[in-house]
């Protein structure tokens, strides 16, 4: 068998070349990490989980008009992406204060906010993903104010239809976080969605009790991980009720030594 060259292995995910120059195949492995890497540890069979979820709300962005990277499931942890140039923005969406927002302002997780707050994080891990403001962004050239006026028009859209789609699950969306890239057409460049939607990169929280179905289980080493990951594919429908299918083959898989 030959093997895939390895374009990139990051916290959650590998990226393969792909089969067709311009596309990649994104891999996700079952690692966690939080507070910057800080703290690690494994979610057994998160990887599987965050490649339907995401796989999921990619498909319905693409059907109302966003464009994504996203191209096709290849199996249990892959999907064939379209390669693009990432831009070093984390763009996180904000409808209730919580984590690092709540800490720096010092208001009370779970508050409302009146309106929904867009920020800009420098992806750069040695220096922990700085909060920066579009002044730095311009400054330092890592998008022009068109490219940042198409993010942030995409981002509300996207918040608008997955806040939707998880109340319409009973579940709250209480923030997220997006990464946009650039594709090229002859000289024209374009932005579209990349990286991954899943409970990795969002806050989610059944609206009826609060409970928290994301990876702040994780961070606040609340325990059941993976059956809150389990949870929101089931309420999106991607697992058969009462069952644990995705899992169970996952498991079955492992167990065979692949
Ligand atoms: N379509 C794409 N083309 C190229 N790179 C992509 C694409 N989608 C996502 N990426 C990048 O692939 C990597 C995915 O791996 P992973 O999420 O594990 O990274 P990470 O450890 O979070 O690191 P990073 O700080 O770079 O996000 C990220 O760096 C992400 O920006
Ligand atoms: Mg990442």
């Amino acid at each position: 068998m030959t093997r895939r060259r390895q374009i990139y292995e990051g916290k959650a995910k590998i990226l393969y070349e792909g089969p067709e120059p311009g596309t990649l195949i994104q891999y996700f492995k079952d690692d966690a990490t939080a507070f910057n890497a800080q703290k690690k540890g494994t979610i057994s069979g998160k990887g599987v989980l965050n490649n339907r979820i995401s796989e999921h709300v990619f498909t319905l962005l693409g059907n109302i008009g966003v464009p994504t990277h996203f191209i096709r499931r290849l199996n249990m942890r892959e999907q064939l992406i379209r390669q693009v140039e990432i831009v070093p923005i984390e763009v996180v969406i904000r409808n209730v204060a919580a984590g690092s927002l709540a800490k720096r302002l010092g208001l009370e997780e779970g508050l409302q906010l009146p309106r929904t707050i867009i920020e800009y994080y420098y992806k750069d891990d040695a220096l922990g993903d700085p909060l920066v403001s579009e002044e730095h962004i311009a400054c330092f050239g890592w998008a022009s104010q068109e490219e940042m006026h198409d993010i942030a028009d995409m981002a509300i859209r996207v918040n608008d239809f997955m806040s939707g789609l998880f109340a319409g699950v009973n579940v709250r969306l209480v923030d997220f976080k997006l990464e946009f890239g650039r594709v090229y057409d002859n000289d024209y460049s374009r932005i579209i969605l990349a990286d991954e939607i899943s409970p990795d990169g969002c806050r989610l929280w059944d609206m009826t009790t609060n409970e928290k179905l994301d990876k702040d289980r994780f961070r606040q080493d609340l325990g059941g991980e993976v059956e809150a990951y389990q949870e929101i594919a089931r309420r999106l429908g991607l697992l058969p009720e009462g069952e644990n299918t995705v899992l169970d083959m996952a498991e079955h898989r492992k167990n065979r030594g692949k």
